[in-house]
């Protein structure tokens, strides 16, 4: 197994004493047994996915449809990595499979990804590639917007994060990064993904919505976490009770709250992201109407959460596999001698840097990216007739020998100079994609995950057993399914 589920068997530290079990959460274990099972059934026989057309001198895609009625989504959601794996041994770098209600060309490697997300030929829509999985609950958001109009708003929300903004943003989300991390109690189990992700809901509200909410900040985190959540749901339909609906019921929370907001915002000059959109102004005099501005912000903040509380989460997990990297990062954190970070000071921490990359290529949190070809095309010498949905397979590719040495391992240094393994190919490590709709909150993201992290390392350190290796469970990409127990210490 590529992906480790952690054992049942006790566990013995470096220094001989004996460590707590480390158990696989029931849901994801029954998933596991039934992923299992799907994969023993022979394989089913390949098809092309269309006949190219003649003289063109292209291949077919080559896929097959996995077990009738559920495809190939159970082995994709246990493991999505493993099952890349297997299906680039069969078929190469771009083929079919049955995935979460849909035919999907997968596409693995540098050269595919660069074709798709440079996008030259402007045969590939982010709208309705990203439409059958998340429209229902972020639609109108900037990533769903195609060409000429993307371009529109993608001008008035670069506006939200200019230089002068993210120092502005930081200045902000450092008290709340103090305050949350010093609720963070001290014990031999800390759930440290469980706790990123509030502190990180923490800091959205005041960075992002610019308020004190008090007890309307659950409320409006619960329906943030509804829908997100809706859009994995395996049951993609609008029944009560189900996680689609709950989806859908968030989405109207968040867009009553958002509208309520917009005149006092626009009346204020605050410097939350929120008060800025309804600010932003291009050169040309170009702004957000008020319906896109509710559709931004509840678009941005659901960007900007899951993935930058899976790359906290994770960074801390590799850091305590190998407290040498968490001694190497302390240090420079502690030669800074602030107890929180300004934006000038990012560029003076070069080897949390050098642990952020490794971590994103290790556990890319956008692992997968949606288009739909919306013209006949190719990719990698493939037919992809007019129609065809794709899945841009990031965090595969950043795992698998043909394109990275060793991927399995974490070796932050890797990214350091001379060695340089990601310069080979401009699309080898792509954790923010590529293109015009690269990711816009790539700085920012950066700058809060080494803002909690400093202030983190200055508190504490941490450590798990070790033979612990965390459970990876797949949304928007890889999380760590058992919530990533940490022995955490003050220091
Ligand atoms: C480590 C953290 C992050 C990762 C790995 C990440 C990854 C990505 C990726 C892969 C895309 C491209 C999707 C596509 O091509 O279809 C994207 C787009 C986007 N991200 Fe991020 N993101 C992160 C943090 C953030 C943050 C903090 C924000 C906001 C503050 C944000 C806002 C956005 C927006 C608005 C888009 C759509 C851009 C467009 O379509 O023009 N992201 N992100």
């Amino acid at each position: 197994m590529d992906f480790a589920v952690s054992s049942d068997l006790d566990t013995v530290s470096p220094a001989g004493e004996r460590e707590e079990p480390v158990s696989t959460p029931v849901k994801l274990k029954a998933r596991g047994i039934a992923a299992s099972l799907v994969e023993r059934v022979p394989d089913v026989v390949a098809r092309p996915l269309a006949t190219p057309p003649a003289g063109s001198g292209l291949e077919p895609v080559i896929g097959d449809s996995g077990v009738p009625l559920v495809g190939h989504t159970l082995g994709f959601l246990h493991n999505g990595l493993a099952h890349a794996r297997r299906y680039y041994e069969r078929f190469g770098t771009v083929f079919w499979v049955d995935v979460l209600g849909t035919r999907l060309v997968q596409v693995l490697g540098p050269e595919g990804l660069e074709t798709v997300l440079t996008n030259r030929d402007g045969a590939f829509s982010n709208k309705k590639g990203w439409d059958h999985f998340i429209g229902a609950f972020f639609n109108r958001g900037v990533m769903l917007m195609d060409f000429d109009e993307h371009r529109h708003h993608r001008r008035i929300m670069q506006q939200a994060f200019k230089r002068e903004r993210l120092v502005a943003y930081l200045d902000k989300m450092n008290p709340a990064i103090e305050r949350g991390i010093a609720r963070w109690r001290p014990e031999s189990r800390f759930e440290l993904y469980r706790a990123t992700k509030q502190l990180t809901l923490d800091i959205a509200t005041e960075v992002f919505v610019g308020a004190e909410l008090g007890a309307e900040a659950n409320r409006l985190n619960r329906a943030f976490i509804d829908c997100v959540t809706g859009g994995q749901a395996l049951i993609r339909a609008d029944v009560p009770g189900g996680k689609w609906h709950r989806g859908l019921a968030s989405r109207r929370l968040l867009e009553h709250y958002f509208r309520s907001q917009i005149p006092a915002k626009r009346a204020s000059g605050a410097d939350d992201l929120f008060s800025v959109l309804c600010h932003a102004e291009t050169e040309d005099g170009e702004r957000f109407s008020d319906v896109d501005i509710v559709n931004h912000m509840i678009f941005t903040m659901m960007a900007a959460h899951d993935t930058s509380t899976i790359t906290v989460a994770m960074m801390g997990y590799y850091l305590a596999r190998h407290p040498d990297w968490q001694e190497r990062v302390r240090e420079e954190s502690r030669a800074l001698g602030k107890t929180a970070i300004g934006y000038d000071d990012l560029d003076s921490l070069p080897s949390i840097d050098l642990v952020f990359r490794e971590t994103l290529r290790l556990n890319a949190p956008v692992g997968m990216v949606a288009r739909e070809a919306i013209k006949d095309t190719e990719i990698d010498g493939r037919f992809i007739p007019k129609g065809t949905r794709l899945m841009l397979s990031i965090y595969p590719t950043q795992r698998m020998e043909p394109w990275w040495k060793d991927p399995d391992t974490f070796d932050p240094d890797r990214f350091s100079e001379p060695r340089r393994e990601d310069a080979w190919h401009k699309y080898a490590w792509t954790p923010f994609g590529g293109g015009v709709h690269k990711c816009i909150g790539m700085h920012f993201g950066g700058m809060e995950v080494k803002a909690i992290m400093h202030q983190l390392l200055l508190r504490n350190s941490w450590r798990v057993p070790a033979r612990y290796e965390t459970v990876i469970d797949y949304g928007t990409g890889p999380f760590p399914g058992d919530g990533l127990p940490i022995e955490l210490r003050p220091r």
